[in-house]
């Protein structure tokens, strides 16, 4: 399903990020197993909150940022724009080579999409991770029939859990927030 944010949602994206970068943004970055040297996409990146603190510890590797939007894949550059190691792909399932990249992850984005689209979507997320490559989400928890969809389909594409925990973010409430390794 095609869609596009209002200005105001920019907006009011853009202040929250002010806000709680640090705690909610940064935090989940800085969690993400990295060495500096990996292929890592960021799937549904919308303006690049997660990105933004992402590329920083990407000295030698690749990231590449996807949006179903093209409007939010502008505003993202203009975040990034400090960062020469970023691809923008704009699509709405992921068709990438077999095995492209080592860490995947899904900021608040997966509870959104429905169960049909999403089988489609996690299996070519699963397929475009290395052998031994690393699926990251964190989604509300409030979204618990959506969440259990997601591992369902995660679990059916052979990855397995390695750990999860649940975090508290700032008007949104808690957040389980999950590792998958292939
Ligand atoms: C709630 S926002 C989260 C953005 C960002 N990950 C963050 O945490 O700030 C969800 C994002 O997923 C994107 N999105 C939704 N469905 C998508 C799809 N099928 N493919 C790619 N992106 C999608 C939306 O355009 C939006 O930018």
């Amino acid at each position: 399903m095609k869609y596009e944010p209002s200005l105001l949602e920019i907006f009011l994206t853009r202040l929250s990020f002010l806000l709680y970068s640090k705690s909610v943004y940064r935090a989940f970055a800085d969690r993400l197993p990295l060495n500096g040297k990996e292929q890592v996409l960021d799937f549904g990146c919308g303006m690049g909150t997660v990105a933004y603190y992402l590329a920083k510890r990407l000295p030698y590797g690749h990231l590449t940022c996807m949006d179903i939007s093209q409007r939010w894949l502008k505003v993202c550059r203009k975040t990034l724009r400090s960062h020469g190691n970023i691809a923008y792909r704009q699509s709405e399932s992921p068709m990438f080579g077999k095995e492209s990249f080592d860490l995947v992850y899904c900021h608040f984005v997966l509870h959104d999409i429905s169960e049909s689209e999403l089988r489609d979507i996690i299996h070519a997320l699963a397929e475009s991770l290395k052998p031994g490559g690393v699926l990251v989400f964190r989604e509300p928890l409030r979204e618990r029939g959506k969440i259990g969809v997601i591992k369902h389909l995660i679990e059916q594409n052979s990855l397995f859990l390695k750990e999860s925990r649940i975090t508290d973010i700032p008007l949104l409430g808690n957040a389980l927030e999950s590792v998958y390794i292939k």
